[in-house]
């Protein structure tokens, strides 16, 4: 049983609509499986600014951001890393004595996905989107000089994105031809209930080919399903959701996160929803 008194340190998300988070199942596990007096809530809401107001106000130690907040919440921090600045999106804001700093975790969550999996340094990778999550991926595979292609449905934001990274982009309805080691998939198609959907033509999935989706539900989107029938290496959104709620966890905590503890928490979630 977890106690809940005057010592217990209060965490959330804030994003709207929240749906069916998985964060805060998943970080109520990994406050509990180390034995931290704290608990993690799900605050469904559009107003930012007097979110961040009453986490200064609480002593609320920690928050995750998601949509509609990710960039709108960074002039009211008080400090942004490097990493999230050239992102533009903070998902993670760190309350340190009422200081509030901001961070992206997508990076490090994606990284961590991949590694083990593939040798990443110098690959050649299509980025399918260019949503904030494609940022903070496309930003960390630079960093490991990868030589990238930006690929997106429409053409001003992929341009930009391919703009910032110095980086060619392709329609993405013109993609068919394109050779790649690695492929990341980080638009909503796919995701359930349009489970049936896929946004990358059957013919680029080769062998010798991985193949990264970052939806994790369902865990095997048509594009896995397509892309493991033509031999090529798969990567579930799961680990990226789990690497990124880690670090969250690392950087509120000062602990290494419960990794194991997470997932298995998350797939037994996964499979109610569904
Ligand atoms: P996130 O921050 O989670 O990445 P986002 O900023 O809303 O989410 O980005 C969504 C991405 O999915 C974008 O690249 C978007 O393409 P557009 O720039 O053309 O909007 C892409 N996307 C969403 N629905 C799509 C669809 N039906 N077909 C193709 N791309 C889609």
């Amino acid at each position: 049983m977890m106690t809940i008194d005057q010592y217990t340190d209060l965490y959330g998300i804030v994003g709207f609509p929240l749906g069916h988070s998985l964060s805060p199942g998943m970080h109520n596990t990994a406050f509990r499986a180390v034995g931290l007096n704290a608990v993690y809530l799900a605050f469904e809401t559009r107003e930012i600014n007097d979110c961040l107001r009453g986490m200064r106000a609480l002593g609320i130690k920690g928050l995750s951001v998601t949509l509609p907040h990710k960039s709108a919440v960074i002039p009211l921090l008080d400090k942004v890393e490097d990493r999230a600045k050239r992102i533009g999106a903070v998902n993670t804001i760190v309350n340190s004595n009422g200081r509030l700093k901001g961070y992206n975790t997508d990076a490090v969550g994606a990284l961590r996905s991949l590694q083990g999996v593939v040798d990443l340094p110098k690959r050649r990778c299509l980025i399918v989107g260019a949503g904030g999550a494609a940022r903070a991926i496309a930003f960390m595979l630079k960093e490991l000089d990868c030589e990238l292609i930006i690929a997106n449905r429409s053409k001003e934001r992929g341009e930009e994105l391919a703009a910032s990274l110095g980086c060619p982009f392709v329609p993405l309805d013109e993609i068919k031809d394109i050779k790649t080691d690695l492929i990341i998939q980080t638009t909503s198609v796919g995701m359930h209930p349009d489970i049936d959907q896929c946004p990358v033509p059957e013919n680029l999935l080769r062998k010798g080919t991985t193949v990264m989706d970052i939806i994790y539900n369902p865990l095997e989107t048509k594009l896995l399903k397509l892309a493991k029938k033509n031999g090529c290496r798969t990567i579930s959104g799961l680990g990226m959701f789990i690497y990124q709620g880690a670090e969250q966890f690392r950087l509120w905590t000062g602990l290494e996160a419960p990794v194991e503890v997470m997932t298995r928490a998350v797939k037994r979630a996964l499979k109610n929803t569904l």
